[in-house]
């Protein structure tokens, strides 16, 4: 009997810093809990970020591609879909990539690029929420809950549809830095998740809707 077989995911993530959530995407893979998905490049726009470095170490293609390096948004965004036509790249996945993305690569990969934020969205995310910032943002307003968020990105900030969340505790010995670390360790199981859900072809994007076959 034949059965069904979801397009193998040839992803491209995209990271500006240290890279654990690259980190905790390639465990996955070599743990065997995520799988019909290759990495086949990181591209940063930060060429001393730890995710590169990463990369290169572990012959993962990885390209420094940054926006001052061309002319204009128009030739940096064309040498960007450019990479990724070049390196058969089906799927986008941000971790921590802190440029906003051109609409032309959105709409190319339209449903097919996904995001992962550090609190429950659509709670402290948008403009000027990232990093530390969200932490501290989520102590100031004394939340009881935080957590984190996988979601299709979109033209707007922190706005696509939700693939998956995962709460904690905000306990009231909390600091932005304690906090910080609870929702890292949710991240790093939470976004090989989201990405074995749609390297399994579980995941149809109906509008600002995210349907899961739970088959
Ligand atoms: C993560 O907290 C993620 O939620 C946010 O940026 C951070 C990236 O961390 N979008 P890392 O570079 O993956 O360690």
């Amino acid at each position: 009997m034949l059965f069904y077989l979801p397009e193998r995911l040839n992803i491209a993530v995209f990271a500006s810093g240290r890279g654990s959530n690259l980190r905790s995407i390639v465990d996955a893979l070599h743990a065997g809990i995520l799988s019909n998905v290759t990495i086949s490049l990181v591209l940063s726009n930060n060429g001393k970020s730890g995710a590169l470095e990463f990369a290169r170490q572990n012959n993962i293609p990885a390209i420094h591609l940054s926006r001052v390096q061309f002319h204009s948004d128009a030739e940096f965004t064309s040498a960007m879909l450019e990479t990724l036509r070049r390196h058969s790249i089906n799927f986008i996945v941000l971790a921590g990539y802190m440029k906003k993305l051109d609409p032309l690569v959105i709409d190319s990969f339209r449903n097919r690029i996904i995001n992962i934020h550090p609190a429950l969205l659509p709670a402290f995310g948008g403009t000027g929420m990232f990093g530390m910032k969200v932490h501290e943002a989520v102590i100031a307003s004394r939340a009881t809950k935080s957590g984190a968020t996988v979601h299709v990105v979109d033209e707007d900030y922190d706005h696509g549809p939700i693939v998956l969340q995962e709460q904690v505790e905000v306990s009231p010995s909390d600091t932005a830095e304690t906090l910080a670390e609870k929702v890292l360790a949710i991240e790093h199981r939470l976004y090989p998740k989201a990405l074995s859900l749609f390297a399994m072809g579980k995941i149809r994007v109906k509008g600002q809707q995210v349907v899961i076959d739970t088959k």
